[in-house]
């Protein structure tokens, strides 16, 4: 399962709106088809949008490079991997290879985000995640997905209690079906049923992504997950993020600073409600760093945010 592949001059994006009824590929020979299959959520999860804008930056010819650098930082704002890998790329002689370096770092992190997070999940552990955050959104193993996949391999795991995620789904959908591909055990529950499923002891943990982690800890992911963070503190349960370095934003002070995308109110309304009925469609929230009990990186479990930003 890769989110993205380069063949002969093509970027192929596996176009991740159409999951799981259909595995369709895009071939993206320009930057601003790259930018469009980010901007509509082809492709999604912060590292794998960085992977893909690197590559878009290989497809730029010499004179648009700077163009294809904003258009594609333009094409999402708050995943921070997104500037990161058009950064990297921009300033590289040779982007096809930088952006071939980052996706290879992207999956190597993943397995030591793995390895570390598991070490979080206590034996028989029914963890809650919101989102997508497995191979798909990562080109690796995954961040909270892969802490996941590695608790159960390791027979620590007894079951994902995943939230369905409103409006996109990226939960029902996508990890719902990575999580059966892969054997994890999965429940699905809608977003609604999260603090009732805490309230019967039903939740040992909640474990989710980033798209942006601020350097005082503050943390941007799906929206929801906040209210998740909230949750859990109220039923004392640890609340753990999982993300690779390349979403650490140590440039934003706080998580005021951090840009929330707000995406079409249609993406809210079309499951049926009235013509002329209005929405706000906000994709992401901040979690106050003091609601989060570890962040897990590459480079361990993180107690602290001064730990975290060192
Ligand atoms: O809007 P999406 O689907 O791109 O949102 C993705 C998330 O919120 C993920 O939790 C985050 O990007 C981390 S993916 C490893």
């Amino acid at each position: 399962m890769t989110p993205v592949r380069w063949r002969d001059g093509t970027l192929e994006i596996l176009d991740q709106r159409r999951l799981p009824a259909e595995e369709m590929w895009l071939a993206c020979t320009t930057w601003q088809e790259v930018a469009g299959a980010i901007r509509t959520l082809a492709v999604r999860g912060a590292p794998a949008i960085g992977i893909a804008a690197a590559y878009g930056m290989a497809l730029a010819k010499g004179g648009e490079r700077d163009d294809a650098a904003a258009g594609l930082r333009a094409a999402r704002p708050t995943a921070v991997n997104l500037s990161w890998a058009v950064e990297r790329a921009l300033a590289s002689p040779d982007p096809l290879r930088e952006a071939t370096a980052i996706a290879a770092e992207e999956a190597a992190r993943c397995d030591a985000i793995a390895a570390a997070g598991a070490s979080l999940i206590p034996s028989g552990a029914r963890a809650m995640t919101i989102c997508h955050t497995g191979a798909l959104a990562t080109g690796g193993a995954g961040t909270a997905l892969g802490v996941l996949g590695e608790a159960h391999a390791r027979g620590r795991l007894a079951e994902v209690v995943a939230c369905e995620t409103r409006p996109l789904l990226q939960g029902a959908r996508l990890t719902m079906w990575e999580c059966m591909r892969r054997g994890i055990p999965a429940r699905l529950i809608v977003d609604g049923a999260a603090g009732q499923a805490m309230r019967r002891g039903e939740v040992d943990l909640v474990i989710a992504g980033a798209d942006r982690i601020a350097a005082n800890g503050d943390t941007a992911n799906k929206v929801g997950t906040y209210g998740l963070a909230v949750l859990a503190r109220h039923h004392g349960l640890p609340f753990y993020i999982a993300a690779p370095s390349s979403t650490v934003d140590r440039a934003t002070g706080d998580g005021g600073a951090i840009p929330i995308e707000e995406r079409d109110p249609d993406e809210v309304l079309r499951i049926g409600a009235p013509a002329g009925a209005r929405a706000s469609n906000p994709a992401f929230d901040v979690t106050p760093a003091e609601l989060i009990s570890a962040w897990v990186t590459e480079r361990g479990v993180h107690r602290s945010a001064a730990d975290l930003v060192r």
